[in-house]
């Protein structure tokens, strides 16, 4: 049976294209059975429609709250019956509550090599740190900001003369090498965690 996703964009949606091409080349067996965004300018929601997937805009500035933002976005989901929830640049922290009713069902990327540098603009905070070599990380999403348990993270060395801006783009090359991974690895089957250790099952 192919994975179901759902894919949770805010913006350019380029990791939801690799995504996007993985199944389309046969390496990833998923299907996507629901596109949101919670900006009806993304990009990557135009993208959806153009490739056929049930696209979906819930924009968060016609709710009165947090609440009843996810309390749509939870309703559109429960329909599209998702094994995981991939975020993909989506610029929306998710409630407890909400994360609750996913445990270890969604799934986010992060352009940095948590634990070190979470948060927004990762990349500029490495550049500017000085570390030599950065990354990104494919996570669990638990009720913390980038905390949860780590499926998939990829390296890359920081130049002397990078900015955030230069490092972000190497880093997202390797972004979409590492979610289409760790889908790859979640269609594949069973993991265990071990505290906060993942370990997929051979
Ligand atoms: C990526 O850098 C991702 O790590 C971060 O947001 C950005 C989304 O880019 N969470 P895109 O919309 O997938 O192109």
């Amino acid at each position: 049976m192919p994975l179901r996703l759902a894919v949770l964009l805010s913006g350019r949606g380029s990791n939801f294209a690799a995504i996007h091409d993985a199944i389309v080349r046969g390496v990833l067996d998923a299907s996507i059975t629901a596109v949101i965004s919670n900006r009806p300018s993304a990009p990557g929601i135009e993208r959806a429609r153009e490739w056929g997937y049930p696209a979906h805009v819930i924009d968060h500035k016609q709710f009165a709250d947090r609440a009843a933002h996810e309390g749509e976005v939870l309703r559109v989901l429960a329909a599209a019956d998702p094994d995981f929830i991939a975020l993909a640049g989506y610029m929306r922290l998710l409630s407890a509550d909400f994360v609750a009713r996913y445990p270890h069902r969604i799934v986010n990327i992060h352009p940095s090599l948590l634990p070190s540098f979470p948060g927004v603009d990762a990349q500029a905070q490495a550049a500017a740190h000085g570390v030599k070599v950065s990354g990104c990380t494919v996570h669990f999403v638990d009720e913390n900001l980038d905390a949860g348990p780590i499926l998939v993270q990829r390296a890359v060395e920081v130049r002397g003369d990078d900015t955030g801006e230069t490092l972000a783009a190497r880093i997202l090359v390797e972004e979409h090498i590492a979610y289409v991974d760790a889908l790859v690895k979640l269609s594949r089957g069973r993991f265990r965690l071990e505290g906060r250790r993942v370990r997929f099952d051979e």
